[in-house]
């Protein structure tokens, strides 16, 4: 790993950063109404710990694939710490968010299948 990918870090840096968008589109009732969105953000800010900072963010310009969450790993390589997931709109898949999030380990199929990369335009 190069120098200029070594991840910052200070005391204060969480293990993780889980921002889970809020605006427009995601957690829309209008957009969504199946989706019980503040179910779903109440589970995520549970994951809020000293190791797990939970930040609800405005749009992250992926409205197409709401609801969006974003986790950020501060251990990992600037190009690898990044998860985006879209399509988070049923409980087991917030479900399956929080059980990641808080046990850790490879990325459950289900969330796996709504991954995406973040090309930008
Ligand atoms: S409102 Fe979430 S990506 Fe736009």
């Amino acid at each position: 790993m190069a120098a200029s990918e070594q991840p910052l870090t200070c005391a204060s840096t969480p293990r993780l950063t889980v921002m889970l968008c809020r605006d427009c589109c995601c957690g829309s009732g209008t957009k969504h109404p199946a989706t019980d969105h503040a179910a779903q953000r109440a589970a995520i800010e549970e994951l809020a710990t000293d190791e797990v900072r939970v930040r609800t963010v405005d749009c992250l310009d992926e409205c197409d694939r709401s609801n969006v969450v974003l986790v950020r790993d501060h251990r990992l390589p600037r190009r690898e710490r990044d998860t985006w997931i879209g399509g988070v709109l049923e409980p087991r898949l917030t479900e399956s968010l929080c059980d990641w999030v808080e046990n850790g380990g490879p990325l459950p199929a289900a969330l796996r299948a709504r991954q995406f990369r973040l090309v930008r335009r």
